[in-house]
């Protein structure tokens, strides 16, 4: 068994990254049905009753471990992390900042701490701090990112060499050629957003999943967001944000998110995905996804 599975107490070391209001309690209860562990996401929260509701919710769907996110920059967090350790979550993964406040504050609360690294020097400091594994995000992945990301081809097997805790490799894994590939560079589990996005039991809409499934390997973009940016599938909106005729922040969470995401009106929102979407070919169950991923 890998540690990582250990870690987590689960039967395959395939964890669902948190995807905004994408990752609800039916897909992350299906992700840990199917033997993985399914995360609940809180970037975009703004109440911690709700946080707690969601984590309730898919504990009337599962009696399988499952996490949660935490993204370091919502003012929230920690109240956020209170209530996870609160509900007895036994793993959150955190991203999305600094998490000197966050490590220690949910190692004292007795949760297994996941952090994100986007390069060696972040992994260390993570470790340093007490984290119980390195999630290692490398550039191919969906979603927010930072600048000058390492690929997770050069990222992972970085890492690897450097920490001594179990690493999680992330950023372009949606099956099984993916799955072992991570392997070989030296990971220990794999965190997987993409390649759920177009599964039955993700609330996407259809549009959404789509597009997902019919993106060439050249089908996403980076979008500068300012501070950060974000991965996303080309959209008649990312050639317009390319070519100066709409903000990027504009269509970027809030309402745009809800609207795009769940609606399927394509072009009020950028749809975050990976490279990996190249390769997406079908529309599968969950447990289809997983059972492939790790045969
Ligand atoms: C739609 C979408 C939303 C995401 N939101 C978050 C988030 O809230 N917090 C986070 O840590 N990562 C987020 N991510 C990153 C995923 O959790 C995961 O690490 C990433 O998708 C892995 O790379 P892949 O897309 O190649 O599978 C998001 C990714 C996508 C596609």
């Amino acid at each position: 068994m890998s540690r990582v599975s250990e870690l987590l107490g689960v039967e395959y070391p395939v964890i669902q990254g948190a995807m905004g209001v994408i990752c609800n309690p039916e897909l992350v209860a299906a992700v840990s049905e199917a033997g993985g562990y399914g995360l609940l996401a809180t970037a975009f929260a703004t109440d911690a009753e709700v946080v707690r509701d969601q984590v309730r919710s898919t504990k009337e769907l599962t009696n399988k471990p499952f996490g949660a996110n935490l993204f370091a920059m919502n003012p929230k967090a920690l109240e956020f992390a209170a209530v996870m350790a609160d509900e007895g979550i036994g793993a959150v993964t955190v991203s999305g900042g600094s998490p000197k406040q966050l490590i220690p504050f949910l190692r004292e609360c007795g949760v297994k701490v996941l952090a994100l690294a986007a390069n060696v020097d972040y992994a260390c400091q993570a470790e340093a701090l007490g984290a119980d594994a390195i999630v290692a995000e490398g550039s191919e992945s969906g979603g927010v990112q930072g600048f000058g990301i390492p690929s997770t081809m050069v990222l992972v097997p970085a890492v690897v060499d450097k920490v001594k805790v179990p690493v999680i490799a992330a950023g372009g894994i949606g099956d099984s050629r993916g799955y072992r590939a991570a392997m070989a560079l030296g990971a220990e589990g794999v965190q997987v957003g993409t390649r759920f996005i177009a599964t039955k039991e993700c609330i996407a809409h259809e549009n959404y999943k789509n597009l997902v499934v019919q993106a060439s390997d050249v089908g996403t973009v980076l979008i500068n967001l300012g501070r950060f940016q974000v991965r996303a599938l080309r959209t008649a909106l990312t050639r317009r944000i390319e070519g100066g005729e709409t903000e990027a922040l504009s269509v970027f969470g809030g309402p745009a998110m809800e609207d795009s995401w769940i609606k399927g009106h394509v072009d009020s929102g950028v749809l975050p995905a990976g490279q990996i979407s190249g390769l997406v070919k079908d529309i599968l169950s969950v447990k289809e996804v997983i059972r492939e991923m790790v045969a």
